[in-house]
């Protein structure tokens, strides 16, 4: 199947604090898209710095860089047609107060230093992101039972 893809999602500690792990893996999965790794940890300053190396000289990293670290995130990988571009439509716009209802932020969230949840903008940045936060043996393979209905390709 062409546009199979694999993107980098990260509840951000409000988002865990809040309780919203299981609302975004919910809308994730329901949407059909793939789990295929998953981990709950604190990230370390090093980690912090490379997962957002485009924004170090931004005057709101700061504050972003001591959020992230503020409590542990959801990391995972999630893997389905177009994955990338599906999921930053999911997820809404970066700040909440713009972000359109029925997207995570514009359901669930109300300040753009706690947007609950980080995607990956790009292919390349999900590949980057992935090989960042997980080994190649932590992506696990396996097929969804659904998946004959989900696409068109599997008739
Ligand atoms: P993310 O990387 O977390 O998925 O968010 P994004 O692509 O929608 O937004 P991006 O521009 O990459 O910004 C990364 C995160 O930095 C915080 N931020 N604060 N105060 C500010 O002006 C500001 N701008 C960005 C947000 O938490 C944003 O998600
Ligand atoms: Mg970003």
């Amino acid at each position: 199947m062409t546009g199979l893809e694999r993107t980098f999602v990260m509840v951000k500690p409000d988002g865990v604090l809040r309780g919203l792990c299981g609302e975004v893996i919910g809308r994730l999965e329901r949407k059909g898209l793939k789990m295929v790794a998953a981990r709950l940890t604190f990230l370390s300053e090093e980690r912090v710095l490379d997962q957002y190396r485009e924004h170090v000289q931004k005057p709101f990293f700061p504050s972003l860089k001591s959020h992230i670290m503020s409590g542990p995130c959801l990391l995972m990988v999630w893997e389905g047609h177009n994955a990338v571009s599906v999921v930053r439509r999911l997820v809404g716009a970066t700040n909440p107060s713009e972000a359109v209802p029925g997207t995570i932020r514009g359901d669930l969230a109300l300040d753009t230093g706690r947007n609950v949840i980080h995607a990956s903008d790009s292919p390349e940045s999900a590949a980057r992101e992935i090989a960042l936060h997980f080994a190649r043996t932590d992506l696990v393979d396996y097929t969804r039972i659904d998946e004959p209905v989900l696409y068109e390709w599997t008739e």
